[in-house]
């Protein structure tokens, strides 16, 4: 066999073996076998380039890095999901597309486990893998070829009969245990670990160098269709689709199931959530899908997506561990709380070894002890918690952890406010106090100064280059000090204190939250800039100026109040405006526009914005965007999850609007 035979010979053999290993998981030979396949076609075409295909299994290492990613616009817009929050949802569901078909009988549906990854859209041409993207804003994305072609469960060429032109469509995820052993690699080098599987996902598939994505090893599973060339009417229902999809060579999960009538679709939704702590990858819910096209066709879209698909988002995920330790952390307001040291375990996409216990009372209340069987829990991107011990496991000698009566930290009396569930440090100079002040103040949600995270702060405290707020703007004049340390030298230095100059040119409403100021948030430190100005009229306003700006009630204006009172804090402001850190911001009190004096509170999920952009337009608008529902608010806009507020709302005979409703409303005044 000459040695091009030969090279397509391998080429087709190694990818056969990768589609029985991801595809049909039942691998016909092991590991070094197929490396060793693997390297025989890598020195074929080291030895003769013209032999290296864009489909050869050797691509998959990724190549030279590019500039940056090109556009592409699919062939049919990649649209997003509606939500369903509980089996009710899901009936209502099920009405509306009876409803839509004029039905009375059982529809088929097909459910999905709903991957928790990154979307692409896969376009290939005669065959070949010519284009991969990224979603994108739905209608354009991002091109992504290179670092597509490094995932070993996208087909480079597809098998058996295929569309001249076939946009297909799926999810790039990371499995568990290897988002476990990157972290673990990441941390070793000092570098930061990943959020979440998705977020290692999302990363290594924006990748300039796709040598980089190759390292991720990626995954991938395939659940539709974009455009088709010609041929389409083959695929006329969901699980034909899937299973010429995997005929083809793509990987289609196998907790996929077809399900006729809502009460045989709701006992899977919850087999797969049942299954979910157990499987290798993050799913955040199931698909439940229309399966015949024909009928799909028939119920059309909205602008957000299909009216014959819904996706059930599960609520956050739960699971066992031990609880090894219960430990006191000072916060940077002297808040005393308690923390939980569990083993290491696997829940909502990360891995969990610390959960927080709010409070002792929470403690109490909880009763868990160190050495229990607990129960902790992940919702989103919030701090894990402990829910509670498995009564049944508790060993008989386990004990009830006591708050401390002292700080953990500088060992003063702790107090407990009259009516306040929080243990305090009254020690407003308690080193753990100003640690926390500073990392809060040059965190990325305040002044955003890079190098001067957690460790560096520690650090410098203990050297005593830093002591308070303004102390890190006197970090220039420690130069040659701050060069002499071991692992900072020139260029660190340099580049540390370029971060500090630059943060003093960042807005004034992210100096007020690198305040920490007890109560204020983001959204009011938003509006007391707009409010105010200046970080110096904002400290001399007082309560009643402070009650006049939206979103600032009697509590948070009482907070002000006593912050700007306090001695030691208008040190704080004086050294801060005296070392240059005062930005100015146009005052804009009562905004003119179409909304102006019509008060708006979002809650629940939105599709077209987040929750800030949809409070952005209201403000351009001229109306003004509020956190909480009182009788000043005139409309809810309430999407799916939407809770107390929408209650409370009604209860005030506020209008409620849904995402859509709101939409229809703000649409002339955009024009
Ligand atoms: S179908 C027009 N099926 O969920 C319908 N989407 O909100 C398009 N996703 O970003 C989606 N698993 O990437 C579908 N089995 C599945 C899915 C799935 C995850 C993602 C998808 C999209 C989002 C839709």
């Amino acid at each position: 066999m000459d040695s091009a035979a030969r090279a397509a010979f391998l080429r087709q053999e190694l990818e056969r073996h990768n589609r029985l290993y991801y595809v049909d998981l039942a691998p016909e030979i092991s590991d070094t076998e197929y490396d060793r396949l693997f390297r025989e076609l890598v020195d074929l075409e080291e030895a003769d380039s013209s032999l290296r295909t864009p489909d050869s299994p050797t691509q998959r290492v990724g190549s030279a890095p590019v500039e940056g990613f090109e556009e592409h616009a699919h062939g049919i817009p990649m649209l997003s999901l509606d939500n369903a929050f509980g089996p009710e949802e899901l009936k209502a569901f099920d009405e509306r597309v009876r409803k839509g078909l004029s039905l009375e009988g059982d529809i088929e549906y097909v459910v999905e486990p709903k991957f928790d990854g990154l979307s692409m859209s896969l376009t290939y041409v005669e065959g070949v893998l010519a284009i991969a993207t990224t979603r994108g804003d739905g209608t354009t994305g991002e091109v992504v070829t290179a670092n597509a072609r490094t995932v070993r469960g996208i087909p480079l060429k597809l098998w058996g009969d295929w569309p001249g032109l076939i946009e297909v469509r799926g999810e790039v995820l990371m499995l568990k245990t290897v988002f476990d052993e990157l972290n673990e690699r990441r941390l070793e080098k000092g570098d930061q670990a990943f959020a979440n599987p998705r977020n290692a996902a999302a990363g290594g598939m924006r990748q300039l160098d796709s040598r980089l994505t190759a390292q991720r090893k990626l995954n991938f599973f395939a659940y539709g269709l974009g455009w088709v060339q010609s041929g389409a009417e083959k695929f006329e229902s969901q699980q034909e689709t899937l299973r010429l999809l995997r005929q083809m060579g793509f990987p289609v999960n196998e907790l996929v199931r077809i399900r006729r009538g809502i009460e045989d679709v709701i006992e899977w939704v919850g087999e797969i959530q049942r299954r979910r702590p157990s499987l290798a990858f993050g799913i955040d819910g199931a698909v439940v899908k229309v399966d015949q096209v024909r009928q799909q066709e028939q119920l059309g879209y909205t602008s957000r997506g299909p009216r014959w698909a819904i996706a059930y988002k599960y609520p956050s995920e739960e699971a066992f561990t031990v609880l090894n330790e219960v430990w006191w952390s000072v916060g940077r307001t002297g808040v005393v709380t308690p923390v939980a040291e569990v083993e290491p375990v696997f829940v909502g996409g990360v891995t969990v070894s610390r959960a927080t216990l709010h409070n002792a009372d929470e403690l109490a209340r909880k009763d868990v002890r160190p050495g229990d069987t607990v129960i902790v829990r992940r919702a989103g991107d919030v701090i894990p918690e402990v829910v509670g011990p498995v009564l049944e496991k508790r060993r008989p000698d386990a004990e009830r952890p006591v708050p401390p009566t002292t700080c953990p930290v500088c060992e003063t009396s702790l107090v407990r406010a009259e009516g306040f569930v929080a243990l305090r440090c009254p020690n407003r100079h308690c080193a753990a106090q100003t640690e926390g002040k500073l990392i809060h103040f040059a965190s990325r949600s305040a002044m955003d100064i890079e190098g001067l995270g957690e460790k560096q702060v520690q650090r410098f405290i203990s050297l005593g280059f830093l002591t308070d707020l303004p102390s890190i703007y006197a970090l220039k004049d420690q130069k040659a000090k701050l060069e002499a340390l071991d692992r900072m030298g020139e260029q660190s230095v340099a580049n540390l204190l370029q971060a500090v100059e630059t943060s003093k040119s960042r807005p004034l409403d992210r100096l007020i939250v690198g305040l920490g100021i007890p109560h204020v948030g983001e959204r009011n430190a938003r509006e007391l800039a707009r409010a105010f100005g200046s970080l110096s009229d904002l400290a001399e306003a007082g309560y009643d100026a402070f009650m006049q700006v939206p979103g600032t009630g009697p509590i948070i204006a009482k907070e002000l109040e006593l912050w700007f009172e306090d001695e030691d804090n208008r040190a704080v402001v004086r050294g801060l405006i005296d070392a240059g850190v005062n930005p100015v911001m146009e005052v804009t009190r009562a905004q003119e526009g179409p909304l102006k004096g019509q008060v708006f509170v979002f809650t629940g999920k939105l599709e077209q914005f987040t929750r800030e952009e949809a409070e952005a337009q209201v403000r351009e608008l001229g109306g003004e965007a509020a956190g909480s529902v009182s009788k000043k608010t005139n409309y809810l806009v309430a999407g799916p999850g939407a809770g107390s507020k929408l209650k409370k709302a009604t209860e005030l005979g506020v209008i409620i609007l849904d995402e859509a409703g709101y939409l229809e409303l703000v649409r002339p005044m955009l024009a």
